[in-house]
């Protein structure tokens, strides 16, 4: 999308739902107004539904209701330094698109989004339903320079940042299950996936994975999700603004991982976790290798592992595991 367009968009968009006239718009690019329009059918052609009055020039009559480029680019705030976007129709899963991006030499940072998933992936290479263009499929690349041990507690630090995200967004309260599910009311709204590439004792790259339910009716769900998955649309009662929404996620992904590179989430990071955490005290049964282990959920060691207390007063820790909350 050329810079004319993003600045028309950002004109429409400023004075939404009032008109902008033709004239103006092209006096401000320094353009005719046959090169408005031809902007504007390109614009229409990303997803945009424009009224046209010669007397009045253009107004938005509707914006698009799934993943839009332009639109993302446009609502992002600050423009973080080097970041780049990619919004694809339909992706086998982000992830791995982010990764052959990188392993082709795109500069990082960047983040690749998709209206659809053919292939998306959870933990322990489960299906993540990814069929409808109403939710969000993001996945976000990094170089980072830190030593791979740094990087245990990445998903656990952007999970409470995806909550406060949403918590200010959408005024909802989610709940962060260890280690990388987002819940609302014991269902499961969101989930990430952190991919890292190591070589011998250095990150090559990492990718973050987010798969985000937003605007799925209920009933929307394949009958093996129907009683455990949830959307954002179904927790506050109506749609989000999707677009809004991913460049509000760009933005807070991006600094959260500033912070966390450069030390600066150890102020907060313990205080998040204790806001969003929905395990600690809970009793719970941790599924590892094959084994099961019950017990009562007493936080988190430095290293971001799940301590848990048997019955007998004694402490396990457990860097990886699925959690199940005993009733
Ligand atoms: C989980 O809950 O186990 C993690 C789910 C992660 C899903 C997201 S959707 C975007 C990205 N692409 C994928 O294939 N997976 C992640």
């Amino acid at each position: 999308m050329s810079t004319a367009e993003h600045l028309i968009l950002r004109e429409l968009l400023a004075k939404d739902p009032n008109w902008v006239s033709g004239t103006a718009l092209a006096a401000k690019l320094g353009v005719s107004r046959v090169a408005v329009w031809q902007h504007m059918e390109k614009l229409r052609a990303a997803g945009f539904t424009f009224e046209a009055q010669r007397a009045r020039g253009y107004r938005i009559a509707a914006r698009p209701t799934s993943l839009c480029a332009p639109l993302i680019e446009t609502e992002l705030r600050v423009r973080p330094r080097g970041f780049s976007l990619l919004v694809l129709d339909e992706v086998d899963s982000t992830n791995d698109e982010a990764a052959r991006q990188l392993s082709a030499g795109r500069p990082a940072p960047f983040a690749v989004m998709a209206r659809r998933q053919t292939r998306g992936r959870g933990r322990f290479g489960r299906v993540w339903h990814s069929a409808s263009s109403e939710n969000l499929y993001a996945s976000f690349a990094f170089r980072p320079q830190v030593e791979p041990e740094r990087m245990q507690t990445f998903t656990l630090w952007m999970g409470v940042n995806v909550c406060e995200l949403l918590t200010k967004f959408a005024a909802v309260t989610p709940g962060i299950k260890w280690p990388n599910d987002i819940l609302f009311n014991g269902r499961k709204a969101g989930g990430m996936l952190t991919e890292a590439r190591i070589d011998t004792d250095h990150i090559r790259d990492l990718v973050f994975g987010f798969g985000l339910n937003v605007n799925s009716p209920a009933g929307g769900w394949p009958a093996d999700l129907a009683d455990r998955a949830i959307s954002l649309a179904e927790v506050k009662g109506g749609p989000l603004d999707l677009n809004r929404l991913a460049a509000a996620l760009i933005g807070r992904v991006m600094l959260a991982y500033d912070l966390f590179v450069s030390g600066d989430h150890l102020k907060t990071f313990a205080d998040l976790w204790h806001r969003y955490d929905l395990l600690r005290g809970r009793p719970v049964t941790l599924l590892e290798g094959g084994r099961r282990h019950t017990g009562v959920v007493a936080g988190l060691d430095d290293e971001g592992a799940l301590l848990l207390r048997d019955s007998h007063g004694k402490s396990h820790r457990f860097r990886a595991g699925e959690v199940t909350l005993e009733k």
